[in-house]
């Protein structure tokens, strides 16, 4: 079981001070408690031997008070330091794990689901904080009270400790064979949990397309029934908690009976004195709370290990993409030549074969050009533009980036150099301001209405009574889907990258508006690489080259004028829109 805390010593090693102290306080705060029982042994002699008195009582209620008030101010010490420690590890987890997070791959977010991360992070987290805290703590209080006890007990007589003690080790066989189980059930509790969490945020989430398709009550059975799963295996882990319990307040009755019985038997052949034997008692007594605790400390540590293992999973999941293969130096500068060569590219499967989707792409975009992919639905396009910002890593030295291979750039430079449009658009609750301006450093209100300026949008944000300032995304006001497509684009446009991708970013914007932003667009790319994606003839035509892309393989690659020359899928795209427009126009 400690081993499983090993991931956890280096954050109690920060804390070595305050653990210290506090341990300090423990042991002193028990030194002190353990006078008590010997207080009142001392007094019952005195008064039983010579006579009761009030002035003895006085003295001895007297040091009863003393005791206590110091034992008090030891042990609020003692939570305090401890407590806090726990917190200030937590503090500490909880920042390494977003850390870590942040770093993951956007593959990783395919594979884990939402509700079970956030799950891990608050539940899983709080968990692992219970064990830092309150279960260290009272296990340090219990040992060191227990020891001292003890040490009293078996002053007083080594043959009723014994006695008295007979039953613990049955006590700790219990505690050992309850522990494991607990564990286990504890485990299936939390991961039936993140299930619920992952349930209950996807349905969230997705609130708009529950209530489209009517899903509300049979998603609401699921989530009973995830609910009810959930709480049978919780009340299994009642049932045994419940059993721990008593079971352990009957052996403790046991060891309260024998001391009684070999007490009184001691007391009667004078082996003892009767000072002796309710000192002995009271410690007796005493120790009951402590080992009961024990149960629930127990509890504690199972609880917190499996956490622990649950949150060193997320922690020691290495990102896939990182800069390993970095050879260039930070911050070094992109003109923007893109190139695939032989490119193959399959997604990265959990179970079976991989799944080749690029067939051999090679292609040359040099710096400063345009470059348009249409092609079929899923015939590639957006996996393919999503390998240059390494969001998914294509196989080395098949994507290059000013004739190097982009591994060799750090990813903060390569993707510094990239402002992708994604093809389906995410907002931050946020401002649309600070929506504009994300990711880009020190950004001037000038730069993000620039910005909004050759995305096309800015008057129409002005309008707004908070301009803006106006909240978008969960917390406030929705966008339109053409209006979050051009915040996207801002976005992008916002960090003045090299190379430019919009991935179908266009297709929710009426094709009017499209037209002017993408005039817009070419002024301000002038000179930097574009790339398009789209399925309209009138977003790629005046594209300086157009690639289709059929299956995974460039099937056309020319001007518009050459595809069309060509008469293959381009030229009967073309025909198709052109007649599409012809109805509407005449319509
Ligand atoms: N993250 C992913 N993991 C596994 N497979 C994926 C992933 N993304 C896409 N695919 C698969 O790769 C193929 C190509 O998808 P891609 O998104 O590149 O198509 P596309 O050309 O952009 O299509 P569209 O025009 O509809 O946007 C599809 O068969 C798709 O199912
Ligand atoms: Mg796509």
């Amino acid at each position: 079981m400690w081993m499983k805390l090993k991931p956890l010593f280096p954050y109690m090693r920060r804390y070595w001070r305050g653990y210290l102290v506090g341990m300090l306080c423990t042991v002193v705060a028990n030194a002190v408690r353990v006078q008590i029982p010997r207080i009142i042994g001392a007094a019952g002699h005195d008064m039983l031997k010579a006579g009761v008195s009030w002035e003895k009582i006085y003295h001895y209620a007297g040091k009863l008070i003393a005791v206590a008030i110091v034992y008090s101010i030891l042990l609020y010490l003692m939570r305090w330091i401890l407590i806090g420690i726990s917190r200030d590890i937590e503090f500490d987890l909880r920042n390494d794990l977003f850390r870590h997070l942040e770093k993951q791959s956007a593959s990783y977010y395919q594979e884990h689901r939402t509700g079970d991360i956030m799950a891990r992070m608050t539940n899983d987290l709080s968990a692992v904080r219970m064990l830092l805290g309150p279960a260290i703590m009272y296990t340090a209080n219990t040992v060191v009270f227990s020891a001292a006890a003890l040490y009293y007990l078996l002053g007083i007589s080594p043959l009723l400790t014994l006695a008295a003690l007979a039953p613990m080790p049955l006590v700790s066989i219990l505690i050992q064979y309850m522990g494991r189980k607990i564990h286990e059930r504890f485990e299936r509790i939390q991961a039936m949990f993140s299930d619920i969490s992952a349930q209950a945020q996807e349905n969230f989430s997705g609130a708009r397309l529950v209530r489209a398709f009517a899903q509300e009550e049979a998603q609401i059975g699921a989530f009973e029934r995830s609910n009810r799963e959930y709480i049978r295996r919780a009340l299994r882990l009642v049932r045994l908690m419940g059993m721990l319990w008593p079971t352990l307040e009957f052996m403790l009755g046991l060891s309260m009976v024998i001391s009684l019985l070999v007490g009184g038997h001691e007391v009667l052949s004078h082996r003892i004195g009767i000072g002796q034997f309710i000192t002995f008692t009271i410690f007796m007594y005493m120790l009951m709370w402590p080992v009961i605790a024990l149960g629930y400390v127990i509890n504690l540590f199972e609880r917190g290990t499996a956490s622990v293992v649950r949150i060193q999973e997320l922690l020691t999941a290495e990102p896939s993409i990182d800069d390993r293969g970095a050879t260039v130096q930070e911050g070094t500068e992109i003109r923007g030549e893109v190139e695939f060569r032989d490119l193959r590219f399959a997604y990265p499967a959990e179970t079976g074969e991989p799944v080749e989707i690029l067939h051999g792409i090679s292609l040359k975009i040099p710096a400063g050009t345009s470059l348009a992919l249409v092609g079929p639905t899923g015939s590639g396009k957006s996996t393919l533009v999503s390998l240059i910002p390494r969001l998914f890593d294509a196989p080395p030295g098949s994507v290059l980036v000013d004739g190097r291979p982009i591994r060799a750039y750090p990813l903060d430079t390569l993707r510094g150099a990239v402002g992708l449009v994604p093809q389906e658009t995410f907002l931050f609750s946020t401002t649309i301001r600070e929506n504009i301006a994300f990711g880009a450093d020190n950004a001037e209100m000038s730069d993000v209405l620039r910005a909004a300026e050759a995305a096309h949008i800015r008057e129409e944000f002005e309008v707004f009574p908070r301009g803006f300032e106006t909240m978008v995304g969960e917390r406030g006001l929705t966008l339109s889907g053409g209006q979050k497509q051009r915040t996207a684009l801002a976005r992008a446009a916002m960090r003045d990258p090299r190379i430019l991708i919009l991935d179908d970013a266009l297709a929710s914007v009426d094709t009017y508006t499209e037209e002017r932003i993408l005039e817009e667009l070419r002024r301000v790319m002038e000179g930097r690489t574009t790339i398009l994606i789209s399925h309209r003839i009138s977003t790629v035509r005046n594209a300086d080259r157009i690639a289709v892309l059929v299956r995974g393989r460039i099937a056309e690659l020319g001007t518009h004028d050459e595809l069309l020359a060509l008469n293959g899928y381009y030229a009967g795209l073309f025909q198709k829109q052109l007649l599409e427009e012809e109805l509407a126009v005449s319509g």
